[in-house]
């Protein structure tokens, strides 16, 4: 990579054969197209130019000087009512990060967090089990409330129905992906931002009163900005319950495909963080995050102009055979951690601890120890959706 100080014209190649509805269809044929052909391209579909090799964002993730999250204007921002510090650069990123570190570090998780989702997988799959007659939609029947109930305790807002949690979170994710200014969309999010505002007027009063480990209180022990707080709640609101969701549905598909990883795991315990680690690569639920040039940047052999917005595409990142053998086999034994799933460099995911605990070590393996018969349903389909948020909308299961 080298940095030039002067922005050149957009003088990349095109990839006007890329299909927003084939990439929802499934991604990653395009997404191996993309890194053969162009690893870095403007695609008018998406109005990006878009990164999608394993080393071009791995850069990009490392160099928040040149690849800032201070993107313009942006549906994000529109969507929560306010930047969020995924959409700020340092030192203001890191002063309003810190506090929620605090809330999600591995000792809180350990001492704080791992009891409650404990008992929320308990309670859902006992539901589970006494409303579905050996059958069940793992997505709408287990890993949404499981996902929702945890993410209302992580946020302090344990008296709020999850379902309304769940609907808020979509909400303000359709509104974030609402490139196309869609008025019904809008509708929705500013109606479920009214909502989340109401519960965090009473939240806040609360833990103000009644500090406690929550996310919320921290930012606000911190003494940051209401509004501050306000606008990181609903941003974790919005990206700490699709994904984890998504990860309960993709661990059970892909152990279900791999009968003899599943055998190994099924035998030793010790390998679910390696099952939640493989699966996160594989089907990586974040595929793409923004940036914008802060300088023109030269990449793969091609000029980015400085204001450029960038999509880095984690998900074909993470198929790359440059990076990965056998990309697109599923393998838990690779080495722990070199993925990016998580993103990597200062915006890290600030829940990876928490979702690593809260499914891949808690809820998947409970399925699996309560259920022994847990198989797919050959006889009903699984759907997918998105590529910018990637997940299974329904997987049928028997047992
Ligand atoms: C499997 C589940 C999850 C995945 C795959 C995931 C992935 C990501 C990714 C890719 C980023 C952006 C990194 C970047 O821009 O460089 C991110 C940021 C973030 N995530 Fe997650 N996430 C997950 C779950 C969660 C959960 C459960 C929470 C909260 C409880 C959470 C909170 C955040 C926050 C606050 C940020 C912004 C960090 C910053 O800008 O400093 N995430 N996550």
């Amino acid at each position: 990579m080298s940095v030039t100080s002067t922005a050149t014209s957009l003088d990349l190649p095109v990839v006007d054969w890329l299909d927003p509805a084939e990439l929802a269809r499934d991604p990653y044929p395009s997404y191996r197209r993309l890194r053969a052909e162009a690893p870095v391209a403007w695609s008018p579909a998406v109005r990006k130019v878009l990164i999608s090799s394993f080393e071009g964002c791995s850069v990009g993730e490392r160099h928040p000087e040149i690849f800032s999250s201070n993107v313009a204007g942006g549906t994000m921002v529109r969507a929560l009512g306010g930047r969020p510090l995924i959409r700020k650069d340092d030192p203001d990123h890191a002063a309003e990060r810190a506090p929620m570190n605090r809330a999600l570090r591995p000792k809180q998780i350990m001492d704080v967090w791992a009891e409650k989702f404990e008992a929320n997988a308990r309670r859902h799959l006992d539901r589970m089990l006494a409303s579905g007659n050996g059958t069940a939609d793992l997505n709408t029947d287990y890993a949404v409330p499981v996902a929702a109930r945890n993410l209302c305790d992580m946020v302090g807002m344990s008296g709020v129905d999850p379902t309304d949690l769940a609907r808020w979170s979509k909400d303000f994710i359709a509104g974030t992906g609402n490139v196309l200014d869609r008025q019904d969309i809008w509708d929705r999010c500013d109606r479920s931002r009214a909502e989340c505002d109401a519960a965090l007027d009473e939240t806040i009063a609360r833990l103000r009163r009644r500090p406690d480990a929550s996310i919320t209180s921290m930012l606000l022990e911190g003494g940051m900005d209401e509004d501050k707080v306000r606008n990181n709640v609903k941003l974790t609101i919005s990206g700490g319950m699709n994904e984890p969701q998504h990860m309960v549905t993709n661990m059970v598909r892909l152990l279900e495909r791999s009968p003899a990883q599943k055998a190994e795991v099924l035998s030793d315990a010790g390998l679910w963080k390696q099952v939640f680690g493989e699966a996160v690569r594989y089907f990586s639920p974040i595929g793409m995050v923004t940036r914008q040039t802060a300088a023109a940047v030269e990449l793969h052999g091609a000029t980015i102009p400085e204001g450029t917005q960038v999509g880095m595409i984690l998900a074909s990142a993470n198929r790359d055979a440059a990076r990965f053998t056998d990309p697109d086999v599923f393998n838990i034994h690779r080495p722990a951690g070199t993925n990016l799933a998580f993103g990597s460099g200062v915006h890290q995911c600030a829940g990876k601890w928490a979702v690593q605990k809260a499914i891949g070590e808690i809820a998947v393996p409970l399925l699996y120890r309560e259920l022994p018969g847990l198989q797919l349903d050959p006889s009903r389909t699984e759907t997918w959706d998105g590529w910018v948020f990637r997940g299974l909308t329904s997987l049928p299961v028997t047992w």
